[in-house]
């Protein structure tokens, strides 16, 4: 057995967008993913989140099988535009109602409910004008923590100001796969600068509303390696590290920018106005983590801004194509506690995409047993050398909407038959939560 530190977190993650539906539902306002999903030809078979696991009206089934599966926490978020349909002014009660009958029915089950404020769900009408370019944007996201605080924060302690950065402004704005669909660098690297000031703002403002806040923010992080032992390709792997990782941790957690990275950026390079370094890293309490995979790049003169490119591996690979590497989070926790001296470390997203079939109303999953064990004792082997990791939340709880591939990629450990809404839960799921009752993983397990 390899116990898991007492007090330990077992928990699932989810985002709004991707599991509620109701899309236009007691006085919902669309968000930027609304409107992208329904833009032809952006989402895999033309899927869209409008109904996706109706979460918003079977969410006590949803948090009865979590409590089903003995877990004792669990990652959501808060759509914006349910709660404030205009992105500021007036709030929707309805929409608020949800939240709190939803923590309630957490709370009634033991289950600690940990907050993020933004999964990728913008208001339209925010980006109407300007969206994450505009830098009022960071006043407003203040004021928006600031409402959510108030209306739960009695009860929810555990804040996440915004979800992968990195994500939502380079596949959002850089390379316009997902929404709002804007692939222009200068444009990106300014939205960037923005999410910052309202990391900054939320954080002031979850402090001021939240009587005993435990407040952080979750970075992808997905460790860089070199193809081979070149000079050449070990400083692709540093430019490429800094293009997806330190740009976007270091502004939160020590008040600035890669210099190697600006410099690289040249015109593209944000605005940045005096004092605003001073505004972007309040102190916060836990660094969440989503990893998922590892990068292996060479160095590739070709590739204009980073100068890098990734090559493929012969490991395995996920239903997303990515590769099977439980080292690299062993890598990402050890390097995120050394570099950055982290405050407490909590995996907000790790999980794996394959293409489970009910056989008899069973589902099988045997691969992502396996990435589950090794992705685990990869946690393990890291606690043992020294990171503070309070809690581990598989993404993700049931199959759901996955961006620009609709509902092609499932991660769910529990089954989602859409048609149908029925649950199902996983042999994953069975395996999760065993771990979770015993807060210790079997034996017999290698990483
Ligand atoms: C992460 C996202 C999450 C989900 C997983 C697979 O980047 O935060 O919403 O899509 O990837």
């Amino acid at each position: 057995m390899r116990q898991f530190p007492d007090g330990f977190l077992w928990g699932t993650a989810t985002a709004a967008y991707q599991i509620e539906g109701a899309h236009d539902a007691d006085g919902k306002a669309p968000s930027i993913w609304d409107t992208f999903s329904h833009l032809p030809g952006k989402i895999e078979n033309g899927d869209t989140g409008d109904v996706a696991c109706d979460h918003y009206h079977r969410y006590r089934e949803d948090v009865g099988l979590m409590s089903e599966l003995g877990l004792n926490a669990y990652r959501f978020s808060i759509s914006w535009p349910r709660v404030l349909p205009a992105g500021t002014g007036a709030s929707n009660r309805p929409g608020l109602d949800f939240y709190q009958r939803l923590v309630d029915a957490l709370l009634e089950r033991r289950i600690t409910p940990f907050i993020t404020l933004y999964h990728w769900d913008l208001p339209q009408a925010l980006q109407d004008q300007g969206g994450w370019a505009r830098r009022d944007i960071a006043t407003a996201f203040g004021e928006y923590a600031g409402l959510m605080g108030r209306t739960l924060g009695d009860r929810v302690k555990h804040w996440i100001t915004l979800n992968e950065p990195f994500a939502f402004v380079a596949i959002g704005h850089l390379f316009g796969v997902h929404a709002p669909g804007i692939a222009d660098a200068p444009t990106a690297f300014q939205a960037s600068h923005h999410v910052n000031l309202a990391h900054g703002e939320a954080v002031r403002a979850l402090r001021a509303s939240v009587p005993g806040s435990r407040i952080g923010i979750t970075q992808v992080s997905m460790p860089v390696y070199p193809a081979s032992d070149t000079d050449a390709d070990r400083t692709a792997a540093r430019r490429f590290d800094g293009f997806t990782n330190r740009w976007y941790w270091e502004p939160s957690l020590i008040g600035r920018y890669p210099d190697d990275v600006l410099e690289r950026l040249g015109r593209a390079a944000p605005k940045i106005e005096p004092g605003d370094l001073d505004r972007v890293a309040p102190p916060i309490d836990f660094f969440g983590h989503n990893s998922y995979s590892r990068a292996v790049v060479r160095d590739d003169p070709s590739s204009i801004m980073v100068g890098a490119t990734q090559i493929e591996t012969r490991n395995p690979k996920t239903e997303m194509g990515w590769e099977i590497y439980p080292d690299h989070l062993y890598d990402a926790l050890t390097r995120i506690t050394r570099d950055y001296r982290a405050p407490d470390i909590y995996i907000t997203e790790n999980g794996a995409a394959f293409r489970d079939q009910p056989v008899n109303g069973v589902v099988d999953d045997p691969q992502r047993i396996d990435y589950l064990r090794t992705h685990l004792a990869a946690c393990h082997r890291a606690i043992a050398d020294g990171v503070k990791l309070r809690g581990y939340f598989c993404w993700s709880l049931l199959d759901n909407f996955e961006w620009a591939y609709g509902f092609s990629k499932r991660f769910g450990l529990i089954y989602t038959d859409f048609p149908t809404q029925r649950r199902i839960v996983k042999a994953s799921g069975r395996f999760f939560a065993d771990v979770a009752r015993r807060n210790a993983l079997p034996n017999g397990t290698s990483a």
